[in-house]
């Protein structure tokens, strides 16, 4: 059986970054949950060639020719879809990210809100101590933002800010995406060929 993961976009910028994770977890023959707020919605219309359909079941269908899932392989969960395993820690992965996360899914997910789908698929990820990564993009960030993101990570959650590095001298937009990309299979123990890990060039 594959392992699963969730997957949340939401509406911050860095579509990309989601998009392309979601890739390289069915390229890793993982079973992905994936749940898209209504503003990553815009933003993925607004900064990519897509055109994401605007129900989960035509999300699902079009996500999964885009990236040739297998059969079963990629589902994807309405905001109120409350019977979805995500929202109860009987049925939960174990792996949950939400990539990009915007500042208000952020606070919402700091504060238990649980309002939709993806806020109450972090609840149950956090009373259930399981992993959460966080990607945040926003710039600068508020005190709000900062005390959010201690909160969280003070409850075991990962955050890992959409901020790529040059030391491997990017050249392509694509490349920045990766490196960001890169850091999250790590941290999800998935093995990636996107970024050599630091001193892999040494052994
Ligand atoms: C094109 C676009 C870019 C945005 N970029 C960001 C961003 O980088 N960070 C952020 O926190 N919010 C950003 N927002 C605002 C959020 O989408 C907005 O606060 C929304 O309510 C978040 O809802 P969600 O968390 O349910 O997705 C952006 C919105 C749009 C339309």
């Amino acid at each position: 059986m594959r392992e699963t993961v969730s997957l949340a976009l939401t509406g911050a910028s860095g579509a990309q970054y989601g998009l392309r994770l979601l890739q390289c977890l069915l390229m890793a023959d993982k079973q992905v949950f994936v749940m898209i707020s209504r503003a990553a919605q815009i933003v993925i219309n607004t900064e990519t060639d897509l055109k994401l359909p605007g129900t989960p079941s035509e999300q699902e269908a079009f996500l999964a020719q885009l990236y040739s899932a297998k059969e079963g392989q990629l589902r994807v969960f309405g905001r109120e879809q409350w019977m979805a395993p995500v929202a109860s820690g009987s049925g939960a992965p174990s792996k949950m990210v939400v990539c990009p996360c915007s500042t208000g899914s952020l606070s919402a997910i700091a504060t238990g809100a649980s309002n939709n789908l993806i806020e109450r698929a972090a609840d149950v990820a956090l009373k259930e101590r399981r992993q959460l990564i966080l990607v945040p993009r926003e710039a600068p960030y508020s005190e709000i933002h900062l005390e959010h993101m201690l909160k969280l990570t003070r409850m075991g959650a990962v955050v890992i800010p959409a901020s790529p590095g040059f030391y491997n001298k990017p050249t392509t937009v694509e490349e920045m995406v990766d490196f960001v990309v890169a850091r999250i299979l790590n941290q999800l123990n998935i093995e990636q060929a996107l970024m050599p890990r630091w001193g892999d060039d040494l052994i």
